[in-house]
């Protein structure tokens, strides 16, 4: 009894602070009877007028007024509602500084959302867990281990021209519909690692049904945590799904484990910031995306990659795949922009090639990986040049040799590039259902680089 009352409990509130609805505006909320005591980032709960209590998260203060957004609807709040803050001990506090998530190996194979609550049906998740924080820093840049090994994507247009390491993280620039979600699915269900985290931000509703029951199967949901927050949820909501599906990839992560990190989008998630910063007063700056957002990126983003090295010297890896929307090639998008200047890579997929029906839709010319041409052995080296040489010629030259302007004979380079530019072509197209490994790949390159011999004229 004694030794109860001298071990002060770190996890029960010291008090609770209560506040009031002063007014409401749009997405946003002003607390008076708060500010004192609380900072941004805190989360409150407000009491409804048909007593349902809603999640609010502080984002600015005006004054003694402090403003939040709820993590869900607004419904029934109104003036005078009164809205609480539990009070902890500072250590605790300090702790839960942005919140933490109880993590557990039992999400593997569910649907969740950005609170860590099932949404599959399924009944619920396993209790309990390992606290994750939601904004944890990236490792220390001292500690943390350099990219593995080279990973096994099972996609051959991207193991053979953007051939990735573990804990490399590469930008893929898509317009909608060019076959992106199908992508994202052969990924996350034929990618050689332990665990995939997908995260789908913004995503209509009948979107997420398609790729969870369509892209992903049975099969690839066995393997994957999949978090969602649909484009009806609260920008909070969108903005915590990217942090939940972080917090869970680095969970796995700092089990050792190879962890593939599916996100799609970070458009979506700079827009739910967009709409936040704005909500609490932030001046629009580059096209309407207020400063904070450009802060906030690449605070997520550093945070895919290598983890710490451990006292076994070994490391886990998140390896992720970022997908941004480019709508009619807007490359001077500033959130393309900004996501190709942070990561170490960039898969583009264009209309125009899916449109002509060869899929996956990657346009191999404008894609790299900073980590080729070393991750790869002198010999593979040769096959990609010589197929990106091939491909740069043909894509050159296809307009002219359709119109039947180039005359054979005339630049032995395009000659050859005219006979391989098929294989080549045969070679990049996969079927949703097919997976084909690194070497595999390689091998496909290889023989479609020797050009079938010349039909007799
Ligand atoms: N690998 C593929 N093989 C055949 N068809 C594909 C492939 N990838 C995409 N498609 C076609 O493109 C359509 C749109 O793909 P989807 O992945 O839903 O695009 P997005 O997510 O970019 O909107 C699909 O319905 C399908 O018909
Ligand atoms: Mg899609």
């Amino acid at each position: 009894m004694r030794e109860a009352v001298a071990t002060p409990r770190h996890d029960v509130p010291v008090g609770v602070l209560e506040g009031q609805v002063t007014a409401l505006s749009g997405l946003s909320v002003s607390l008076s009877g708060l500010a004192d005591f609380t900072g941004v980032g805190d989360r409150v709960s407000i009491l409804g007028l048909d007593g349902r209590e809603t999640e609010a998260e502080i984002v600015a203060f005006r004054g003694e007024t402090a403003i939040a957004m709820p993590y869900g609807s607004l419904e029934g709040v109104g003036s005078g509602c009164r809205a609480t803050f539990s009070l902890f001990d500072p250590s605790e506090r300090k702790r839960r500084a942005g919140g933490t998530l109880l993590v557990n190996d039992g999400w593997q194979g569910r649907v969740i959302d950005p609170m860590g609550r099932p949404m599959d049906g399924k009944g619920p998740l396993p209790p309990d867990g390992t606290p994750q924080r939601l904004h944890a820093p990236p490792p220390e840049a001292a500690r943390r281990a350099r990219l593995g090994p080279r990973i096994d994507l099972g996609v051959r247009v991207l193991n053979l021209f953007t051939t990735c390491r573990q804990g490399q993280r590469l930008g893929l620039f898509a317009g909608s519909g060019v076959g992106k979600s199908t992508l994202m699915g052969m990924l996350a269900r034929y990618t050689a690692c332990d665990v995939a985290v997908i995260a789908l931000v913004g995503e209509r509703g009948r979107e997420v049904r398609e790729f969870i029951e369509d892209d992903l199967g049975p099969e690839g949901l066995a393997r994957s945590v999949v978090v969602v927050a649909t484009s009806d949820s609260s920008p909070l909501m969108r903005r915590e799904a990217a942090y939940t599906a972080m917090a869970t990839a680095e969970y796995f992560r700092d089990q050792g484990k190879s962890v593939l990190m599916l996100m799609d989008s970070v458009t979506r998630f700079c827009q739910a910031l967009r709409e936040i910063g704005l909500s609490s007063g932030e001046p629009p700056a580059t096209r309407g995306y207020p400063p904070s957002v450009f802060a906030e990126l690449p605070r997520l983003l550093e945070r895919a990659g290598p983890g710490a090295v451990g006292p076994d010297g070994k490391a886990g890896q998140i390896t992720a795949m970022f997908s941004v929307l480019v709508e009619g090639d807007d490359h001077n998008e500033p959130v393309a922009d900004a996501v190709r200047g942070i990561l170490d890579g960039h898969v583009v997929m264009e209309r125009r090639i899916a449109e002509a029906g060869r899929y996956p839709a990657v346009n191999v010319l404008r894609s790299l990986s900073r980590t080729v041409p070393g991750c790869n052995s002198a010999e593979e080296n040769k096959l990609v040049q010589e197929a990106r040489s091939d491909l740069a010629s043909w894509d050159e030259m296809q307009d002219m040799v359709r119109l039947g302007a180039y005359r054979a004979g005339n630049d032995p380079k395009v000659d050859k590039a005219i006979r391989v530019a098929p294989a080549i072509e045969d070679v990049l197209k996969q079927s949703r259902n097919e997976r084909a490994t690194l070497p595999e790949s390689f091998e496909a390159l290889a023989r479609a680089l020797v050009p079938p011999p010349q039909a007799a004229s």
